[in-house]
C-alpha cells in the first residue's frame, strides 16, 4: 500500500487503515471485521445484488446513513458502524427476502438463523438455491468473456439461463460460474464434458494454461477445465479458480486488444465463437 493512498477511517470505535477507493468491505475484511456478504466477489466489481454487507456509514459531521458495503469506496473521514441495531434489523429484513428467493440455500438458511430472520414457507420455490446475484452471468462475461449466461424473465420469474434455455456452443466449460456462486447453485457434470468431446472433436482452446489448441490426449483433465490443477499449480495469486489467475487475465487481455484491432471478429451473445466449443454447464434443477 502507497503511503499517499492510504487511509484511516474510524470502524466500531477502534482506527484501521484501508486504501482510498478501495471497496469499503475488503478494507474491513483486512482488518479482521466481519461482514456478511453473498455477491462480492473481488475479482468483480461490486453490485450490491444481495443488500448483505448494508453497514452505517457518516462522512464529516453528516447523519449516519446505510449502504452496502462491497460498493463504497474508503474515503477519508469516514465512520462506520457494522453492527448496530439499525444494521442488524435491515440484514435481518433482507434475509427474510432472500430466504423467500432460495429457500433451498443452507449459506442463505445459516445466516437467516444467525440474524433471526423469520423464514417463510414458500413451496412453489422449493430447493431453489439461486439468490439471482448475478455473479455468475458476470464472471462469464467480464472475466471468461464467454457470454453464456443472461437473465430470463421478470420479476418474480427472473432467473439465469443459457440462450434459449439450451446447450449453449458459447460456454466453455470452464466452471468459472459454479466456482463464484455464493449458493452453491450452478453444478458442472461431466456428462456435459462427454458431449464436449463428442461435438467439438478432439481439439479445443486450452484458455486458463495458455497451451492454445490442444488435442484431448493432453488434457488430463478431459477437457474439464473447472478440475484444471496444472493451473491451478501455475497461480499463486489465484482465488479460488482458474479463471481468476494472473495468467488467465493477461490472456484475455491479449484477445480483447486483437479483436479491437479486428472488430469484425469480435462475437455478440447468440454467435458461433471462432473455434468449436460445446456446452458443459448446468443449473442444478430445484
Ligand atoms: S462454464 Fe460456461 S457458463 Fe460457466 S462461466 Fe464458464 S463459459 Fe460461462
Ligand atoms: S446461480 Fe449463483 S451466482 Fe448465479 S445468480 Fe444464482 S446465486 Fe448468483
Ligand atoms: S455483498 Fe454487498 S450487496 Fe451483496
Amino acid at each position: 500500500m502507497s503511503v499517499a493512498n492510504s487511509v484511516t477511517i474510524a470502524v466500531n470505535g477502534r482506527e484501521i487503515v484501508g486504501v482510498l477507493h478501495q471497496p469499503l468491505v475488503e478494507a474491513l475484511r483486512c482488518a479482521g471485521i466481519v461482514v456478511p456478504t453473498l455477491c462480492h466477489h473481488p475479482a468483480l466489481s461490486g453490485l450490491g445484488a444481495c443488500r448483505l454487507c448494508v453497514v452505517e456509514v457518516t462522512r464529516g459531521e453528516g447523519k449516519p446513513r446505510l449502504t452496502t458495503a462491497c460498493n463504497f469506496p474508503v474515503l477519508p473521514d469516514l465512520t462506520v458502524r457494522t453492527d448496530t441495531d439499525w444494521v442488524r434489523r435491515t440484514r435481518r429484513g433482507v434475509l427474510e427476502l432472500l430466504v423467500m428467493l432460495a429457500p433451498g440455500s443452507p449459506e442463505v438458511l445459516a445466516l437467516a438463523r444467525e440474524y433471526g430472520a423469520e423464514v417463510a414457507d414458500s413451496p412453489e420455490r422449493d430447493g431453489e438455491r439461486c439468490i439471482r446475484c448475478g455473479l455468475c452471468v458476470r464472471v462469464c462475461a467480464e472475466i471468461v468473456g464467454a457470454q453464456a449466461l443472461g437473465w430470463h424473465g421478470r420479476g418474480a420469474e427472473r432467473r439465469v439461463a443459457t440462450p434459449f434455455d439450451d446447450w449453449t456452443d458459447q460456454c466453455i466449460g470452464c466452471g468459472a460460474c459454479s466456482a463464484v456462486c455464493p449458493t452453491d447453485a450452478i453444478h458442472m457434470e461431466e456428462e456435459a464434458a462427454r458431449r464436449f468431446v463428442e461435438r467439438a472433436g478432439p481439439d479445443r482452446l486450452c484458455r486458463y494454461a495458455l497451451l492454445g489448441l490442444t488435442p484431448a490426449a493432453v488434457c488430463s483433465n478431459g477437457y474439464q477445465c473447472w478440475r484444471c490443477e496444472v493451473e491451478q499449480r501455475i497461480g499463486d495469486g489465484l482465488r479460488d479458480h482458474p479463471a481468476f489467475c494472473e495468467a488467465a487475465i493477461y490472456g484475455r487481455a491479449k484477445v480483447r486488444s486483437r479483436r479491437s484491432r479486428n472488430p469484425s471478429r469480435s462475437h455478440k451473445p447468440g454467435a458461433k465463437p471462432s473455434g468449436s466449443r460445446s456446452p458443459s454447464q448446468s443449473r442444478r434443477q430445484p
